[in-house]
C-alpha cells in the first residue's frame, strides 16, 4: 500500500474551495457575515438555541469554563479525555475531580452520579461523548433535575450523534438538553473542519451574551457604566464608544474558516453515515476475532474515533511495537487517552493516585485505527486483515 492512512483526517472537496476563496475576493476576512451563517447552521444541526463560534475548541471550552465556575469550584470529569477538557477547570480557577470510566470509554455515569450527589463540594460537571458514543442522557437528565449543579457537555467528539432515551425521544448531541453548555471542536480529525474552530451551544440568551463578550476582549457595545462617556450632553450614545466592564479575549474565527465550516456542516449527515458504514465494516471484519471493538455496534455514535483493544503481551507485543508495525505499513494509529490524572502536572497537584481500574486497564490495551469518511472498502480490508495478522490471541 503505498498510501499513507491516518487515523483521522478532513475530507475537502472542490466545492470547500471555492466557498473559501468567495470570502477571500468579499470585504470581510473576519467579523463578516460567515461567521453569524455558521452559528444559524450550528444551531440547526445541534438544536440549541444559540451558538458561538470561537477559535478553537479549547478557547471554547475555556470560555464556558469561566462562564460555569467560580475560582475553587471542583469539576467532576472524565480521565478519558483530551487535555483540554481538564486544563479549562484550571483555566477557570477550579479544581478537577477525575471519575472511573466504563468499559465503553466513557465516564461512568451512575458512579458521577452518586459522587456528584454524595459531595457537594464538586459544583460542576464536564462529561465527554467519548469516540461519539453519547453518555448515558437520561442519567445526565436525572442529575439536571435532582443536583444543583452546573453541566458542560464536551462534544469535540459528537456532532452528529444522538442518544436515544427510555422514553424514546432523541436528544442530540449539542443541543444542551441536560446541560447549561456544551462544546464543539471544528479541529481537522474531527466529522467537520474549519481549519482549526470550535463552538460553544447554549439555550440561554444571557450565557450567549456573555459568551460573545468574552470572546472579543470582554467589549460590550450597551448596558455602559461610565454613562457621562458612552452619552454625548445633547442624549445621543457616541458612536464610538465600547465598554469594558470585565477581562475577555480575542478568541474570534476568520470568516475564511468559518465559510468552510458552513460547506462542511451540510455535508455532515453524509460523513456520519459513511462513518458508520466503516465502524460496521470494522465489527464485521473483528468478529470472532481476538481485536476486541471498544462496544458494539451504536447506530446513534457518530464515530469520530474507532477504538480497538488488543492484549499485547499475549500476542509477544508491546504496543509501541505494533503501532511501528502499522505504521511501517503505512497504517497511522493513536492512544485516546493517556489517563490525564498521571500527567505530570496533575500529578504535582495531587492527582494521579485516583482509584481508576477501569480506566487504567483500558489505557494499556486502547489503539485508535483509521476512521475518516474517505477510507473505501479496500482500505478497510487492508487494514483490518493487517492487524489481524499481528494479533493472533
Ligand atoms: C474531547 C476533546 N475536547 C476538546 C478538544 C479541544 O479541541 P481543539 O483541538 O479544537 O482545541 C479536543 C481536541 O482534540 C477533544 O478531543
Amino acid at each position: 500500500m503505498d498510501r499513507f492512512f491516518p487515523y483521522g483526517r478532513q475530507c475537502i472537496d472542490q466545492d470547500d474551495i471555492e466557498k473559501v476563496v468567495e470570502v477571500l475576493k468579499s470585504d470581510y476576512l473576519t467579523t463578516g457575515p460567515w461567521v453569524d451563517e455558521f452559528e444559524e447552521e450550528i444551531c440547526k444541526t445541534t438544536g440549541s438555541k444559540y451558538a458561538v463560534v470561537v477559535s478553537n475548541g479549547t478557547a471554547a471550552l475555556h470560555l464556558a469554563a469561566l462562564v460555569l465556575l467560580k475560582k475553587g469550584d471542583k469539576v467532576l470529569t472524565t480521565p478519558n479525555t483530551f487535555l483540554a477538557t481538564a486544563n479549562s477547570v484550571v483555566y477557570a480557577g477550579g479544581e478537577v475531580v477525575f471519575c472511573d470510566i466504563k468499559e465503553d470509554g466513557n465516564i461512568d455515569m451512575e458512579k458521577a452520579y452518586g459522587m456528584l450527589k454524595n459531595d457537594p463540594s464538586i459544583k460542576a460537571f464536564f462529561p465527554v461523548h467519548f469516540s461519539g458514543n453519547p453518555v448515558d442522557q437520561d442519567i445526565l437528565k436525572k442529575i439536571r433535575e435532582e443536583l444543583n449543579i452546573k453541566i458542560l457537555e464536551d462534544c469535540a467528539h459528537s456532532i452528529g450523534a444522538t442518544f436515544r432515551m427510555k422514553d424514546n425521544s432523541i436528544v442530540k448531541a449539542g443541543s444542551c438538553t441536560f446541560s447549561d453548555l456544551s462544546i464543539l471542536s471544528f479541529h481537522p480529525v474531527k466529522h467537520i473542519t474549519s481549519a482549526e474552530g470550535g463552538a460553544i451551544t447554549t439555550n440561554s440568551k444571557e450565557q450567549y451574551d456573555r459568551l460573545r463578550k468574552l470572546r472579543t476582549h470582554g467589549m460590550q457595545k450597551e448596558g455602559f457604566i461610565n454613562k457621562d462617556m458612552a452619552f454625548s450632553e445633547d442624549g445621543e450614545e457616541n458612536p464610538w464608544y465600547y465598554e469594558m466592564q470585565e477581562i475577555g479575549f480575542n478568541y474570534r474565527i476568520t470568516d475564511l474558516q468559518c465559510a468552510l465550516g458552513i460547506s462542511q456542516i451540510k455535508k455532515l449527515d453524509d460523513f456520519v453515515a459513511r462513518r458508520r458504514e466503516i465502524a460496521r465494516y470494522y465489527d464485521e471484519a473483528f468478529k470472532d476475532s481476538p481485536v476486541i471493538p471498544l462496544y458494539e455496534y451504536n447506530e446513534n455514535s457518530s464515530y469520530h474515533l474507532y477504538v480497538i483493544r488488543v492484549k499485547y503481551k499475549k500476542n509477544d507485543l508491546t504496543r509501541s511495537a505494533f503501532m511501528n508495525f502499522l505504521r511501517e505499513k503505512n497504517i497511522g494509529t493513536q492512544v485516546h487517552y493517556i489517563p490525564v490524572n498521571k500527567q505530570p502536572f496533575y500529578t504535582k497537584r495531587g492527582h494521579g493516585k485516583e482509584t481508576i481500574p477501569v480506566m487504567d486497564k483500558y489505557y494499556e490495551e486502547c489503539i485508535s485505527i483509521p476512521m475518516y469518511p474517505m477510507l473505501k472498502d479496500s482500505d478497510l480490508k487492508y487494514i483490518s486483515n493487517t492487524i489481524l495478522s499481528k494479533v493472533k490471541i
